[in-house]
């Protein structure tokens, strides 16, 4: 019960081991990340947050790098046993200040954008170049293993795909469900207000208002999503859900519908 716990003093915590590949099913795992500061025109908050990538391996042998966290050498090393780091993916205008530093480790790597990343990049000044851009649609060099599709959400608008295989959905920031006891106050008590937190998670409050405001096209991806019939979801802050991942989604996304 969240409420007893408010007020005790917590030391916010990562979820160790970070910077290694931990396994979710056949061909698909996360890395959990060091933690990440929100910045507000250019002053970075004392906001730590924990982030995490998703590392798909594709029959192809390629790897396909869902939000990729700072780059680490040694977890390079572990990544290179497992397959060639081929795609390196900005799921939103929100996640993609490490791509730059993992395709100058590695150019020949594919940098996908979302929509109106490469614009937030220039004008924070962040050195990331993009080989192609990322739609509503699965390229063919991914799309028999990975689906994916298009949430509506303004600038929080986000490409979600899902790995047909282990029936996984990957989603960034359109569920967030933060274990409140790994932050510390004030920053507890305010995701505690937002209502995005452990167990329940929520859709991010900055997507409703744009999800409710472009309903068509949010009920037509919400269905896609759907239709995937997804097992787990994987989120890049927060506690994933292992399991009941459509009576997560229903009880998430049915006000939207
Ligand atoms: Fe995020």
């Amino acid at each position: 019960m969240p409420g007893t716990t408010m007020l005790t003093p917590h030391v916010p915590s990562l979820y160790d081991p970070i910077n290694v590949y931990k396994p979710v099913a056949a061909d698909i795992g996360i890395v959990d990340g060091p933690f990440e500061y929100l910045t507000m025109i250019g002053v970075r908050l004392p906001l730590p947050f924990t982030t995490r990538m998703t590392v798909v391996h594709l029959r192809t042998g390629d790897l396909f790098l869902h939000s990729p966290i700072a780059f680490d050498a040694a977890l390079a090393t572990q990544l290179q046993s497992m397959g060639t780091i081929r795609y390196l993916i900005s799921p939103n205008q929100f996640h993609y200040a490490h791509i730059g530093e993992w395709s100058r480790a590695f150019p020949d790597a594919i940098t996908c954008a979302s929509p109106g990343v490469l614009r937030r990049a220039r004008a924070r000044r962040i050195d990331v170049q993009f080989k192609r851009d990322l739609g509503p649609n699965a390229p063919q060099e991914w799309s028999d293993e990975i689906d994916q599709t298009a949430i509506p959400g303004g600038i929080f608008g986000e490409i979600v795909f899902f790995h047909k295989v282990s029936k996984t959905l990957i989603l960034t920031d359109t569920i967030i469900n933060i274990e409140l006891d790994k932050m510390s106050q004030p920053w507890r008590l305010a995701t505690w207000l937002t209502g995005m937190y452990y167990p329940r998670g929520q859709i991010f409050f900055g997507m409703r208002l744009p999800l409710l405001l472009q309903r068509k096209k949010s009920r037509a991806a919400i269905e896609r999503v759907l239709a995937w019939k997804p097992e787990r979801i994987i989120l890049s802050h927060g506690r994933c859900f292992e399991s009941n991942a459509n009576a997560i989604l229903q009880r998430t996304f049915n006000w939207a519908l």
